[in-house]
């Protein structure tokens, strides 16, 4: 990733949340975006319908869709969100073997075709289905990453600005753990310009504000009856994919391949991670009371029961 050059996005997977995030990759002039899936004709409709708000919205990226991984070579940056998402009634390990075999496959052709590219899995659950790209795509950990937590901790900034009314601009947060309901959000590191929520709202509302955002993907599908979240989602990628390209340095809660911190060994969970051209550059070891440290841990337990069920039919 030189400096000055053109970058390429590519997002495989052209749904609700892959065409949102080409969208907000394309409104941002990340660079080119190229959209693949495996339904004929998706993504090429939706490049050409993205391709042509470009001159009212002003972005100079050019948007193609494609069925052909050859189209995503040299890409820079890949957006995998091809998958099944969440139905109601769903729990996110009901996903594991449909959308592991999908996994599988996109991990074989990112290897073969975008060999150098930083991989962004978004496809659920999230951080199982991370560790399994890890594997397949046989890439250094640092270059596969999963989305999550930018998610997680952008639904609490929102609900910690709807209940104090404040700007969401100045509400900053840090969720980690799995995306699920194990996740972790960290009151004391959540603040309005710098001042814990804790010293803002009585604790039965920070504990309902931690709650909400816990269940904040199941009260979309809940509201939605059909699919589940996409623009929050493809806004959450689109910025990681940013931080990454643009070598922004960014620190950002990030499903991150974890070799000893946090007392955790070779598993994918969200912790905070700065985003740079080397993919994840380094992890943040957060000094967690013993409660929280005891959640991540079990948030873990959850995703290592993902991972066992993914080698008990046999796709790890
Ligand atoms: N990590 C998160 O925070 C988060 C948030 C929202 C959604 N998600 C997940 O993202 C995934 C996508 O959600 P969505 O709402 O966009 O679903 P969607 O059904 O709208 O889109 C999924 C797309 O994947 C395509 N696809 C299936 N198999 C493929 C393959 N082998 N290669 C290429 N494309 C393939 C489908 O044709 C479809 O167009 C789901 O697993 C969902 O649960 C994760």
């Amino acid at each position: 990733m030189d400096s000055g050059k053109r970058f390429k996005i590519a997002c495989v997977g052209a749904g609700n949340v892959g065409a949102s995030a080409a969208q907000y990759c394309a409104e941002m002039d990340l660079g080119d975006v190229v959209m693949t899936d495996i339904a004929e004709g998706l993504p090429q409709g939706k490049a050409l319908d993205l391709t042509q708000a470009g001159p009212i919205r002003g972005y100079s990226s050019h948007v193609t869709g494609t069925n052909d991984y050859k189209d995503i070579a040299g890409a820079d940056v890949c957006i995998v969100t091809a998958g099944l998402p969440r139905k109601p009634g769903m729990t996110r390990l009901d996903l594991l073997e449909k959308n592991g075999r999908i996994i599988m496959s996109v991990a074989e052709n990112i290897a073969k075709h975008a060999p150098n590219s930083t991989v962004i899995i978004v496809t659920n659950p999230l951080d199982v289905m991370t560790y399994l790209a890890f594997k397949k795509l046989g890439f250094p950990a640092n270059k596969v990453v999963g989305m999550a937590g930018v998610l997680d901790s952008a639904r609490l900034r929102a609900f910690v600005s709807m209940e104090l009314k404040v700007s969401m601009k100045n509400v900053d947060t840090m969720v980690l753990g799995s995306h699920g309901d194990d996740m972790v959000p960290l009151p004391e590191y959540t603040t309005v310009s710098s001042i814990p929520i804790t010293k803002l709202m009585p604790k039965d509302r920070v504990d309902a504000l931690m709650e909400r955002t816990r269940k904040g993907g199941g009260e979309i599908v809940a509201l939605l009856k059909t699919g589940s979240a996409y623009y929050a989602p493809g806004a959450s990628a689109a910025r990681m994919a940013q931080s990454i390209v643009r070598d922004e340095k960014q620190l950002l809660p990030c499903a991150a391949h974890l070799t000893g911190q946090y007392g955790l060994s070779d598993v994918y969970i969200g912790v905070p991670c700065v985003l740079g051209k080397g993919g994840v550059e380094k992890i943040v070891e957060l000094d967690l009371t013993a409660d929280q440290k005891a959640a991540l841990h079990k948030s873990a337990g959850e995703v290592r029961e993902g991972l066992k069920g993914l080698k008990e039919i046999g796709i790890l």
